[in-house]
């Protein structure tokens, strides 16, 4: 190599290495340190090398992160290790009764200390890193067999290609959520209304369906972006708990949500945490579910995992799912409002659908004026009507539900009696 393409290459290194930290800084870290403007200038260079020398191209480049590839399927893939899911409790004595269970299967004496976790509202992917390339990613499926999307996972901006370490382990697999931000969720359902693609319901089914688009270069325009909780197998690593884990991969510059050590600490940076007591595991679950509004993800829950490592495997599983883990979940949320009209809307497919227009209202942080009413035969079976007085709900999704009628209104409000 002559001394031009040796200055070249050292150039297009320390490009890769400036952009990349640029990203960490800006989409793990939040602390953006170059303007928009200096980015793009770093990247295009990086761009005008690679097209000079393509026997250069890197797979931790940031250039391999805009998609493009374009796949006619996924490939399946086995899973080393199966992705189970979690148990779900709904009240205070479902979690005091899962502690005790936990307490009784060990049979020790010590405290068990809990680490939780929000649950995030988004869609289970493994990454695998071999040698501390990302060369996998793969989609729960059943547990056992799951499809690499590995071509769409690259896009998300936050995750490394490469791990930096003085020397990566053979073999990480990291379990994670990928989610698409209530923010960057919005300026998507208006980009699509704008290019007359349909919007999506929730961020979980926008993410889940950007996640099996088959060209890639669609994902790289959608705001993926994921936050790790669990691994699969692994080498050359020494974590025996949880918050261990998180603090191991962290350096690899993994994204991970924040753990808080007070209760009184706990925020939207740091929404984990990890206690002896259990009457704080359900103070956090009270906590979360106050901050849930604020936080910048759909979550649906909590999760509660043992922390320590030695103590999930003698606890093992049952069926398929951990006995050292459980979920505390939302209910949905409702909130009454009146009835002011009741129209039908074409879908895009010709479909009908029966929507109510309602009198605006706040229901789990969001604003509603319209609530699907499904089918001619569910307005029968709820006898709903124009005027009247309705529960509705969201479960996530943006379009609410209505959930019944509050009939002793609808008699209220006509005095004489006539309806
Ligand atoms: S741990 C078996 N941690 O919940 C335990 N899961 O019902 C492995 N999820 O498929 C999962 N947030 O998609 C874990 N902080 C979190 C989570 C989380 C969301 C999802 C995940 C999993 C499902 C289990």
């Amino acid at each position: 190599m002559d001394q031009t393409n040796k200055s070249l290459k050292k150039k297009y290194q320390s490009l890769i290495s400036k952009i990349e930290e640029a990203n960490h800084k800006y989409y793990v870290l939040d602390q953006p340190t170059l303007t928009d403007y200096q980015y793009d200038l770093y990247f295009q260079e990086l761009v005008e090398i690679e097209k000079l020398h393509p026997e250069w191209i890197q797979p931790n480049s940031p250039t391999q992160k805009v998609g493009g590839e374009v796949l006619d399927h996924f490939e399946k893939a086995k899973h080393r290790t199966p992705m189970l899911s979690l148990q779900n409790t709904f009240s205070q004595e479902e979690v005091l009764a899962f502690h005790e269970r936990i307490k009784k299967n060990l049979n020790i004496e010590k405290d068990i200390t809990y680490f939780c976790e929000p649950k995030l509202d988004g869609l289970a992917i493994e990454l695998i890193y071999e040698n501390g390339t990302l060369s996998g990613a793969l989609t729960r499926g059943d547990g056992q067999i799951g499809e690499n999307v590995l071509s769409n996972i690259k896009t998300i901006r936050s995750l490394p290609l490469q791990l930096k370490t003085p020397k990566p382990p053979r073999l990480l697999e990291v379990r994670g959520e990928v989610i698409i931000p209530k923010k960057d969720f919005e300026n998507l359902n208006t980009k699509q209304q704008e290019m007359g693609q349909p919007t999506f319901a929730n961020p979980r089914n926008a993410a889940a369906g950007t996640v099996r688009q088959l060209d890639s270069s669609i994902a790289a325009s959608r705001p993926l972006d994921m936050y790790c909780y669990s691994f699969g197998e692994y080498n050359d690593l020494d974590f025996q708990a949880q918050d261990e884990f998180f603090s191991a991969i962290t350096k690899f510059q993994l994204p991970t949500l924040g753990v808080s050590k007070k209760i009184e600490n706990i925020n939207i940076k740091q929404p984990c945490f990890i206690t002896k007591d259990i009457q704080e595991v359900l103070q956090y679950y009270k906590h979360i579910h106050q901050l849930r509004h604020d936080l910048p993800y759909d979550i649906d829950g909590v999760v509660v995992k043992v922390n320590e490592i030695s103590l999930q495997k003698s606890l093992g599983q049952v069926a398929r799912s951990p006995r050292w883990a459980f979920a505390i979940k939302f209910k949905p949320e409702q909130a009454t409002t009146v009835i002011n009209d009741i129209i039908v809307q074409v879908g895009r497919t010709g479909a009908l659908t029966p929507v109510a227009i309602m009198t605006p209202t706040k229901v789990a942080g969001v604003t509603v004026s319209q609530a699907t009413l499904h089918n001619q035969s569910e307005i029968d079976r709820k006898d709903v009507r124009k005027g009247d007085t309705v529960v509705i709900q969201r479960a996530g999704d943006v379009i609410p539900e209505v959930v019944e009628v509050l009939r002793f209104k609808r008699f209220a409000s006509r005095p004489h009696g006539i309806h």
